[in-house]
């Protein structure tokens, strides 16, 4: 058994079976030959969306692969091809480092750029289908390439065909972005957008970015420091009708327009009135300053986390009638 700890962000102690590290694309024909796609495994990146409650009794394959390529440019835009394997960050900041416009609201996400899609990262008012073009992927079936288009994936909020009909089918070896080469913000995120007023020089994607990651650091745990996989639960969308009625009651409830139908709200919010911020119980805890952000602490087992996200669930929904949903996989 092998230690799962240096592979994922919660710091858990869990094992697996084994750990096999992709750097080149050809390795992934010779798992197949070798039928370890038919056995029990998992794809991680980073690790950064994963919480493990128990052992994985089967290989843990962890993509690695390095290598951004600029494969087309016209007067507007420039499309870069990025391996999965390349660290989220390392490539926002070669984005903000050749001015391509387009990510710079994802800066500071931890993870891998073939992980990104699977749950179409956001942050900001932006989410990753905004500039995505194409992924690229082999089937962990036939081995063969294939080519998803943005529509292909079937983008929503924190979701896509990789988490749903494709899920443990393909293996993303790429993604390919559509970046633009002209100045242009996306400023309408109130959190953003009260700090960037603040400034009193114009705005440059490298002041963006130490925006952003100044708004992250005041938020979110630093995960070289505390065990966490961001945001542990996903903004419950519900019907207008039941937003109404509840903002009756709570006045200051935070929500973001969906649709005619219905609306999103900030679970942070509604787990922080439920009195949770700043909760521990052991080494297992709700984070100080941001309610939706479960932390390990040091030694919290993976079950810890568990019975506390599941308490956090039924207070959440014996208050308001809202069941909220982990944004993180469960293992
Ligand atoms: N809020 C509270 N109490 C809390 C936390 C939040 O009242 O403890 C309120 C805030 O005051 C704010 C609202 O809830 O009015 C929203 O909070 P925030 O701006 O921090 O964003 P979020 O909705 O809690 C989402 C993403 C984050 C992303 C931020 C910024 C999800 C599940 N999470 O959080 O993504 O960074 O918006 O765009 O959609 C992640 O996915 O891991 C992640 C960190």
């Amino acid at each position: 058994m092998k230690s799962l700890k240096p592979c994922h962000t919660f710091q858990i102690d869990a094992q697996s079976e084994d750990i096999i590290e992709i750097q080149d694309n050809s390795q992934i024909e010779i798992l197949i030959k070798e039928g370890i796609f038919q056995r029990k495994f998992l794809i991680l990146g980073s690790g950064s969306n994963i919480l493990f409650t128990q052992d994985f009794p089967g290989t843990v394959i962890i993509m690695n692969t390095k290598g951004i390529h600029k494969i087309a440019e016209n007067s507007t835009y420039v499309y870069l091809k990025v391996s999965a394997g390349e660290e989220w960050d390392h490539f926002t900041q070669y984005c903000v480092d050749n001015q391509y416009y387009g990510i710079e609201n994802l800066i500071g996400i931890p993870g891998k750029v073939g992980s990104s899609p699977v749950q179409n990262i956001g942050a900001y008012g932006v989410e990753l289908k905004d500039t995505l073009f194409q992924v690229h992927a082999i089937s962990l079936e036939t081995g063969k390439k294939r080519i998803f288009t943005n529509e292909q994936c079937q983008f929503g909020y924190r979701d896509s065909i990789f988490k749903n009909e494709f899920k443990n089918r393909f293996i993303i070896t790429d993604v390919i972005f559509e970046l633009s080469k002209i100045r242009s913000f996306h400023l309408e995120y109130a959190a953003l957008n009260s700090e960037i007023q603040k400034l009193d020089q114009p705005l440059t994607l490298s002041l963006l970015q130490e925006t952003i990651l100044r708004i992250r650091n005041s938020k979110l745990p630093d995960i070289k420091e505390v065990g966490s996989a961001g945001s542990f639960f996903k903004n419950p969308i519900i019907r207008k009708s039941q937003f109404e009625t509840l903002k009756s009651e709570y006045p200051k409830l935070v929500s973001y327009p969906i649709d005619e139908e219905f609306v999103k709200l900030a679970a942070g919010q509604l787990i922080d009135i439920c009195g949770w911020k700043g909760y521990r119980e052991g080494d297992a805890g709700v984070y100080p300053l941001q309610a939706l952000v479960l932390v390990n602490y040091g030694h919290a087992t993976g079950k810890e986390i568990q019975v506390l996200f599941q308490k956090i669930q039924k207070s959440v929904f014996d208050r308001f009638g809202i069941s909220i949903e982990p944004e993180v996989n469960i293992w």
